[in-house]
C-alpha cells in the first residue's frame, strides 16, 4: 500500500493524514472541510477548486514538494479549456494527493461561504441555504426490474448525496421523465431541505449539469411599501431588488383601518389577500426580469411582515387583531408551498417561509430585525427602533431581549403633515434654522447644495422645492424648538414671540413658512401647528413604547439606540433626541441599521440554522404589550413635551441648549388643549 502524506487545508486550518492517491474532495470530505461540489466528484461542475500551495510553510511545519498533487489531468484540461480556470487552480475531485501538501480553499469553492454586509457593525451571514442542486446519475428503466423514474432518482441521491427519502410534488413529477430522457439519464436536481428534519422535497430537476440561475427572494412587506430582493442561492449575493407600494393601502392607510376594513365589508379580508398576494407575485416577476432571470428560478422565498400584514397574506382574517388580547391564529414560523399563496410565478414548487410573529402587535418583521441585530448577543443595553406606521421597539442584552409595539401614525414617513411628502427629489430632507435669525436654509433630495448656496435655484430647477419629507419633518420640527419657534409644549410662537414675520397667523394658531414658492406656480412650504401636534403623537407614542421596555427591564438609560427601517437610515440623532423620539444616550451611539427587517428576511433566505435559532429566540423575547399596559398612557402624556416633560437628557444638554421659552400667553388657546390618544 502506498504511504500516507500530510494534508493541511487554509483557511480551517482542518489537517489529516491521507493514503497517497487519495482525491482532494474525499479528504476534504472526511476532514469536514468546506469545499463544495455539484457534480459528487465527476470533474464538471468546478465548484471544488482549490489553490494548492508549493514551496515551505513554516507556520504548519510542512514543505510541499512540486509533486504533492498528481499531475494534471484531461478532466482539468477539458474544463480549463472549456470555461476557463485560474492558474495554478485544481479540481479537488480530480486533484490525488501524493505527498504533504498545503491546500488553499478560495471563497467561491466555500459552501458555506460568508456573504459580506455593507453595514460595518452587521455580523456576516454564513451561507447554508435550504435549497441546494446535486448532480445525479440516475439508473435507466428495466423491465426486469420495474420501478418509476421518481424511485430511481430517489434511490440515486440517496447512493450518492446520502439524501434519503426524496418526496416530490405534482409540478415536478410532470417533468421528471422528459428531464431524465433530456439529460440521458444524469440530471441536477434542486433539493429543499428544512431545518426541522422534514422530509427532502424535489423542487426541480434540470438535464444534465445545470449551471443556470437558482435564485431566492427576501420580502419585507410593510403595510406601505412592499421590497424584496433578490438573491442568488449559491452565493447570497443580491441580483437586485425592487419595492412597490402596498395595494392594500387603497382599503385603508394604516393597520388598523385594514382591520376595521375586514370587520365592515363581508369578504374585506379576501379583496386585500387578493390584492397582496397579486403584487407580491408581480413584484417578484420585476425583480427576476431586472436581474435577467425566469422567476421559476427562484425555488424559495422569504416573507416578513407584521402580524396583520401576516394573517391577510396567508388568508386569515385578522379581527382577532384588532380586539384585546390580540390573539394570533399562529405564531410559529411557516413552511407552505408558495404557489398556495398565490405566487404563481415563482417555480411551480417554490417553498415560502415566514419568520415567527413574536407576539399579536410585534411580528415577523420585529423577528427579522432581531435576527439581523442579534441584541441577545450584546454585552450592551441596546434600544432598537423600526419607525414605520407602528413602531417595534426591541429592547436587550445577553440578559434579556424585551419588544413591544407602539401606534406611532404615519406622520414620521410624511403623511398626515400640511406639506409632507414621500421622500422623492424635491422633498426638503434636511432644514437648519439660524436661532438668532430665525431663517432656514434647507436641502432638497436630489441636490446637495444648500438653499442658501450659490446656484440652488438651478440645481433645482427641474424638481422643484415640493415638500418635507419624513426625516424633513422632524428636522424642522427640532430646529424650530432650538431656534425657539416652538415651546417645550410643542406652540408655534406669534411673530412678537419669536421675533420673525415666517411665523405667520393662521386662524388662533400660528405655522411657519420654510419656502415660499408661490412666485414660481409652486408650493407655500410651512410646518402648521397641527404638524408639530401630529409629530408629537407619533413621538410620544414610540418613546412611551421605548420607556415601558425600560420599565420592566428596570432601568432609566439605554447604551445604545439603533434605528432600523429605511426611514432610520436618514434620521439625524441629534434632532431626533431634541424631539425626544428616542432616549437620552451618547450621541455617537445612535446608529441606523438601515432596512434591518429586510437584512434579517436575507439572513433567513441564505441560513437555515439562522431560522432555526430566531424560532428558539422569538420564544425567549419577553413581550409588553402596550394597548392594556396602565403606565403607557402616563408615558405618553409626559413624552409630549419636546424633548420631555420628566426625562432629563444629559447627554443632549451638553452639545445643545434648548431655550427656554414658552409661547403659551394663558388665552386658553390651542396650547391648553390636551390630545387624547
Ligand atoms: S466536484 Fe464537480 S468538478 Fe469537482
Amino acid at each position: 500500500m502506498a504511504g500516507d502524506a500530510l494534508v493541511i487545508f487554509t483557511p480551517s486550518g482542518k489537517r489529516g493524514r491521507f493514503a497517497t492517491g487519495t482525491p482532494v474532495l474525499t479528504a476534504a470530505r472526511q476532514l469536514g472541510v468546506d469545499l463544495d461540489s455539484v457534480c459528487g466528484g465527476r470533474g464538471i461542475c468546478s465548484k471544488c477548486q482549490v489553490s494548492p500551495g508549493v514551496g515551505a510553510f513554516p507556520k504548519h511545519g510542512v514543505t510541499v514538494a512540486p509533486d504533492a498533487l498528481s499531475d494534471w489531468n484531461a478532466v482539468e484540461q477539458r474544463y480549463k479549456d472549456k470555461r476557463g480556470m485560474i492558474d495554478g487552480r485544481r479540481l479537488g475531485c480530480q486533484a490525488k494527493i501524493m505527498g504533504d501538501v498545503v491546500i488553499d480553499v478560495p471563497p467561491e469553492s466555500q459552501l458555506h461561504r460568508q456573504v459580506v454586509r455593507k453595514a460595518a457593525s452587521a455580523r456576516a451571514v454564513a451561507m447554508d441555504p435550504a435549497t441546494r442542486l446535486f448532480y445525479v446519475e440516475v439508473a435507466e428503466p428495466d423491465m426486469h426490474e420495474p420501478s418509476g423514474d421518481l424511485e430511481r432518482l430517489a434511490a440515486a441521491l440517496a447512493e450518492q448525496w446520502q439524501i434519503a427519502g426524496i418526496e416530490a410534488g405534482p409540478a415536478v413529477l410532470r417533468k421528471l421523465q422528459t428531464v431524465l430522457r433530456k439529460g440521458n439519464w444524469a440530471v441536477t436536481a434542486a433539493v429543499y431541505r428544512d431545518h426541522h428534519g422534514g422530509a427532502p422535497r424535489l423542487l426541480d430537476v434540470f438535464p444534465g449539469l445545470y449551471e443556470g440561475a437558482l435564485a431566492g427572494l427576501a420580502i419585507d412587506l410593510g403595510s406601505t411599501t412592499i421590497a424584496a430582493h433578490l438573491c442568488d442561492l449559491r452565493t447570497g449575493e443580491v441580483l437586485a431588488s425592487g419595492g412597490i407600494m402596498n395595494p392594500q393601502i387603497r382599503f385603508g392607510e394604516d393597520l388598523m383601518s385594514r382591520v376595521s376594513y375586514a370587520m365592515m365589508n363581508p369578504g374585506g379580508d379576501v379583496e386585500m389577500t387578493s390584492a397582496v398576494r397579486e403584487a407580491l407575485d408581480a413584484l417578484a416577476k420585476s425583480v427576476a426580469g431586472e436581474a435577467g432571470i425566469d422567476p421559476a428560478a427562484i425555488m424559495e422565498t422569504v416573507v416578513v411582515c407584521n402580524p396583520v400584514m401576516h394573517h391577510l397574506f396567508l388568508g386569515i382574517d385578522p379581527v382577532e387583531l384588532g380586539q384585546a388580547p390580540f390573539a394570533l391564529a399562529t405564531s410559529s414560523s411557516l413552511s407552505l408551498p408558495a404557489r398556495d399563496l398565490g405566487l404563481k410565478a415563482l417555480n411551480a414548487e417554490a417553498r415560502l417561509y415566514t419568520l415567527p410573529c413574536i407576539a399579536g402587535h410585534v411580528g415577523a418583521d420585529a423577528a427579522a430585525v432581531a435576527l439581523s441585530e442579534a441584541p441577545q448577543d450584546k454585552d450592551d443595553l441596546v434600544l432598537i427602533v423600526d419607525v414605520g406606521t407602528n413602531a417595534e421597539i426591541l429592547l436587550g442584552n445577553k440578559t434579556r431581549v424585551l419588544a413591544c409595539s407602539s401606534p406611532t401614525g404615519p406622520a414620521f414617513e410624511g403623511a398626515q403633515i400640511s406639506s409632507g411628502q414621500r421622500a422623492a427629489p424635491g422633498a426638503i430632507e434636511r432644514i437648519e434654522i439660524d436661532p438668532m435669525t430665525k431663517e432656514p436654509r434647507f436641502r432638497v433630495i436630489g441636490s446637495d447644495l444648500w438653499s442658501d448656496d450659490p446656484g440652488f435655484a438651478e440645481a433645482t430647477a427641474q424638481t422643484g422645492v415640493t415638500g418635507i419629507c419624513g426625516s424633513g419633518i422632524i428636522e424642522a420640527v427640532a430646529e424650530m424648538r432650538m431656534a425657539g419657534i416652538v415651546d417645550a409644549a410643542g406652540l408655534i410662537g406669534s411673530p412678537e414671540q419669536t421675533g420673525t414675520a415666517r411665523c405667520e397667523a393662521e386662524g388662533r394658531t400660528h405655522s411657519y413658512l420654510i419656502h415660499d414658492g408661490s412666485a414660481q406656480n409652486g408650493p407655500r412650504i410651512t410646518v402648521t401647528q397641527g404638524d408639530i401636534r401630529a409629530i408629537q403623537l407619533a413621538k410620544s407614542a414610540l418613546y412611551a413604547g421605548a420607556r415601558l421596555l425600560m420599565d420592566e427591564m428596570g432601568v432609566d438609560h439605554v447604551d445604545h439606540v439603533t434605528l432600523a427601517g429605511a426611514f432610520g437610515a436618514h434620521i439625524s440623532a441629534k434632532h431626533a433626541m431634541v424631539l425626544g423620539m428616542i432616549p437620552d444616550c451618547p450621541l455617537e451611539n445612535v446608529t441606523s441599521a438601515g432596512n434591518a427587517a429586510g437584512t434579517g428576511a436575507r439572513i433567513a433566505l441564505c441560513n437555515i440554522a439562522a431560522r432555526a435559532a430566531i424560532e428558539a429566540q422569538v420564544k425567549r423575547i419577553h413581550k409588553v404589550e402596550t394597548a392594556i399596559e396602565p403606565r403607557f398612557q402616563e408615558h405618553f402624556v409626559n413624552a409630549s413635551a419636546l424633548p420631555h416633560a420628566v426625562d432629563t437628557f444629559p447627554h443632549l444638554s451638553q452639545i445643545v441648549t434648548l431655550p427656554q421659552v414658552v409661547h403659551n400667553t394663558g388665552g386658553g388657546g390651542e396650547g391648553g388643549r390636551r390630545r387624547r390618544r
